[in-house]
Order: structure tokens, then C-alpha cells, then sequence
């Protein structure tokens, strides 16, 4: 029998496992190590030897399990999916009533529901968590979306506190709710995380093609808008991948890249599930849709062919300091809206899933380690921590106030993008949300006339109470 002498396991020593393993051992954890290729364990160890001592590795599943200190935690990083079922597996007739198991990846929350129906009858508890931050993150400080059942919390804190990211000294990670409450989490960060990226990257086409900045003059721009408002990571890694010279061209490295974004599906998860819970997610749905576009270049380049004659006003931006300031604004505002957006869904999740989702709590461990650290969040903690309930931040005055005088920016900046040809996808889709929400009779009795003259789907009146059909004239 081997000697019981790991905190904790961790299985999966890809990049994202690895990294965490270290921060285990460096924040005081003794860790065990398992991966299925063989040596990858002891390459770990060996490559950090100054964490050497708290670093446990493991030749085969079983010993990896006896390693552990009862009641056992383990955490899997290996990818999402199949391989997370497999894993479990294995363990399920090596653990005991009580123990713990982590999926650490980022999973469709709809499997951790799942997982954990499963797991949590057959002794051991199965917990679902979100980690945001990459590599870094995971290294040095993540932020951490806990979910499962509520009585393992307090054996996780104390393992998972010390490896956290840090706001203020404040560790940015939390119990969230139940089975599948920490992944669906991530899973919205991720969502926010592409709007983020994405209108980011709109301004920069407008400071590009419609004021004809160069990428150095763009960076400096970035580095004085996160010096206020918009202070947060997104535009500072923007700043410096604009200031990245290339040494094989001798050009900003950024002008090199070619224009296709991937993506391993997260942000198209948080869409789908807005769609499921009937909220409408406008600026998280372009840009997931404008990522699908930028991979197809090929067809671009064979359309742009077709258009080439469409001559556009691109004089409409000035390249003076009010045209930046406005673009400051337009930028700041749509992100309140994507991020009201964001919170929407989580809002709706909470209710359909009886999660009770700290929505205040889950901007306050976003505040450092993922990556929509911002200095923004403390705003939505405040607005879901004071005063009565929120349905949306647009109704909250603070940002209620902030949308009211930063529209005028978002309105002239789309206009003059659209009249210029720039596609703004997010940045107009956020105006879109705000305009629809905001206005008091919208255009869907139309459509209520139309369904029920084609389906007789009915539709409610305003003056009096009760479902109508009406008798249209013959079409
Ligand atoms: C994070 C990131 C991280 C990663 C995702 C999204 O919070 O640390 O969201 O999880 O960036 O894999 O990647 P894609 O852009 O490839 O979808």
C-alpha cells in the first residue's frame, strides 16, 4: 500500500494541468501527478525542481489513487468530452464514499449535469469548475467558478484559495451553485469574453481603415484608455500585440497575421444557451457569428473581388482627439450592454435551474486572473450588492446614467461605420439590444398579426385581456 502523503491529485499534464499542478505545490499542496503518457509525471518534477518536493509522481492510476490523503481530491484537466467519462471511469472503483472529483476543463455545462447525476449516487462527489486566465492564470493565479454540491466547499476553499487570483487580497474564487452552476459560469465568461474581443477589435478596424492609424498610434491609444474606464486585460494585451514589431517583415507584427480568429466552441456554447432560455444575446451572438465570417477567407477575398467597385465615404472619421474620445465612449458603452446581456442569461440560468446564482459574487472573482479582468466589474458587483434586485443593468441607475450619455458616441460611431462600409457587427448589435430594449412599443404586434393570419397562433390586446383570433380578409 503506498504511503498517503498527496493534498491533492491532479491527472491531465497538458499545459493548463501542469500549470496548475505547480501552483498547487507552490501555494503548499503536496500533490500528486498522473498522466497517461508515461514520463510526463516525472518530467514535471524534474523540470521544477525547486517545486520538487511537493511533486508526486505517479506511474499508474491506482498508485496515484493510494497517494492520496483521505477524503481524496482530484482534479482532471484532461480535454472535454469523452475523455472526461473515460477518466471517470478508471477512478470510480478506486475511490471511497466521500472523495472528490474535479473537472477542471472547460466543459458544456449540460455534461456536468449530467456527471453529476451520475457520480454523486455512487459515493463520491463530482464538481464541475470553471478556470479562467490561460496558462498565466493557471500558473500564477486563476479565477476560479466552483460548482457541485455545497458540501464540499469547505474542504475545496482551503486548497483552492491560496491558488487563486487576488483582487485587493480578496481570493476570486467561489461556490457558485449547484451541479452544473460553475461551468455554465465559464461558459458565459466566455461568451462575454468574445463580445469583449470582438467590439475591441472593431474599433481597432475603424482606427485602421476609417482613420488610418498606424498600429504603434493605435497602441498608444490603447494604453490611455486603460488608463480609465475601459481599464482591463483585453485592452491592455491589445496594446501590446499592436506594439509587436515583426523581425521577418520589419512590420508591426499584427499587419502580418492573417485574419482568421479560431475558436474551440465556449463562446458558441453561451449563444446556444441563451437561445434555449429565450434570451436574446445580440452582441454575444455577433460576434460568435463574426468569428465564423473571419474564418472564411477564402470566399472573402473572392467577394471582395465581386464588390470592388462599392466606393465608400471613408473621410467621415477624423483621426483628431474628439474622434478617439467618442470611439472611448462608443467602445465603454457597448460593453455595458454586452456585459447586461451576459448577465441576463445568468439570470435566466439561476431561475430555470433553482441555482440562486451570487451574481454580485461572480463579478467580484472576475475582478482578477480571468481574462475579462476589468476594472468595470466592481461596477456590476456594486449594482447586484446594493440596493433591490436588478432585473437588468440597464435598469440600474448608475449604468442607466452611463448608457443615457455614452449612446450619442455609440449611435455617431456605428453610423458613420456603416456609411463607411466598416462592419461593426458587435458594436451595432449592442445598439440594436439597447434601442429594442428601451423602447416602450416595439414592432412585434406585426408579427403577431401575421402569425395568426397564416397559423391563427392568436394574440393578446392591449386594451383588453384575454387571446384573440381575428378573421383576416382571404390572402
Ligand atoms: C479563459 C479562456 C480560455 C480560452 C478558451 C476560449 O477564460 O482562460 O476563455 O478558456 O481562451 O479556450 O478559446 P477560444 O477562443 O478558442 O474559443
Amino acid at each position: 500500500m503506498a504511503e498517503k502523503i498527496a493534498d491533492l491529485g491532479v491527472v491531465g499534464l497538458g499545459t493548463m494541468g501542469a500549470m496548475l499542478a505547480l501552483n498547487f505545490a507552490e501555494k503548499g499542496s503536496e500533490v500528486a501527478l498522473f498522466n497517461r503518457t508515461p514520463g510526463k509525471a516525472e518530467k514535471l518534477a524534474a523540470e521544477n525542481p525547486e517545486l520538487a518536493e511537493r511533486l508526486h509522481p505517479q506511474t499508474s492510476i491506482e498508485g496515484f489513487v493510494a497517494s492520496l490523503r483521505s477524503p481524496r481530491v482530484i482534479v482532471l484537466m484532461v480535454n472535454a468530452g469523452t475523455a472526461v467519462d473515460e477518466q471517470l471511469e478508471v477512478l470510480a472503483p478506486l475511490l471511497d464514499k466521500g472523495d472528490i472529483v474535479i473537472d477542471a476543463g472547460n466543459t458544456d455545462f449540460n455534461d456536468t449535469v449530467v456527471r453529476n447525476r451520475r457520480w454523486d449516487n455512487h459515493g463520491f462527489h463530482f464538481v464541475g469548475m470553471g478556470v479562467s486566465g490561460g496558462e498565466l492564470g493557471a500558473r500564477h493565479g486563476p479565477s476560479i467558478m466552483v460548482g457541485g454540491d455545497q458540501r464540499v466547499w469547505s474542504r475545496l476553499k482551503p486548497l483552492l484559495e491560496p491558488i487563486s487570483a487576488k483582487y485587493d487580497g480578496s481570493p476570486c474564487v467561489a461556490w457558485l451553485g449547484p451541479d452544473g452552476a460553475g461551468h455554465f459560469v465559464k461558459t458565459i465568461h466566455n461568451g462575454i469574453e468574445y463580445a469583449d474581443m470582438q467590439m475591441i477589435a472593431e474599433i481597432y478596424s475603424i482606427m485602421r481603415d476609417g482613420m488610418k492609424l498606424s498600429a504603434s498610434q493605435m497602441a498608444d491609444i490603447f494604453r490611455d484608455w486603460n488608463e480609465r474606464g475601459l481599464s482591463s486585460y483585453l485592452i491592455e494585451i491589445s496594446a501590446t500585440v499592436l506594439a509587436e514589431p515583426d523581425s521577418k517583415s520589419g512590420k508591426p507584427l499584427v499587419d502580418v497575421i492573417v485574419d482568421e480568429a479560431g475558436q474551440k466552441g465556449t463562446g458558441r456554447w453561451s449563444v446556444i444557451e441563451a437561445q434555449k432560455l429565450g434570451i436574446g444575446a445580440t452582441t454575444l451572438e455577433a460576434a460568435v457569428s463574426a468569428r465564423s465570417l473571419s474564418s472564411l477567407r477564402k470566399e472573402r477575398l473572392v467577394t471582395g473581388k465581386i464588390y470592388y467597385d462599392i466606393i465608400l465615404t471613408d473621410g467621415a472619421f477624423g483621426a483628431d482627439q474628439a474622434s478617439v474620445a467618442e470611439l472611448e465612449a462608443a467602445l465603454e458603452t457597448a460593453k455595458i450592454i454586452a456585459y447586461a446581456q451576459g448577465y441576463a442569461i445568468m439570470s435566466a440560468a439561476s431561475r430555470e435551474y433553482n441555482w440562486d446564482l451570487p451574481l454580485g459574487e461572480i463579478a467580484r472573482i472576475w475582478r482578477a486572473g480571468c481574462i475579462i479582468r476589468s476594472v468595470f466589474l466592481k461596477d456590476i458587483t456594486q449594482a447586484y450588492e446594493t440596493g433591490g434586485e436588478v432585473v437588468n443593468l440597464l435598469q440600474e441607475h448608475s449604468f442607466a446614467k452611463r448608457v443615457s450619455e455614452g449612446q450619442h458616441a455609440l449611435r455617431s460611431v456605428v453610423a458613420k461605420a456603416v456609411n463607411a462600409g466598416i462592419p461593426v457587427p458587435a458594436l451595432s448589435a449592442s445598439l440594436a439590444y439597447f434601442d429594442d430594449y428601451r423602447r416602450e412599443r416595439g414592432s412585434a404586434n406585426l408579427i403577431q398579426g401575421q402569425r395568426d393570419l397564416f397559423g391563427a397562433h392568436t394574440f393578446r390586446r392591449l386594451d383588453s385581456d384575454g387571446t384573440f383570433h381575428h378573421q383576416w380578409p382571404a390572402v
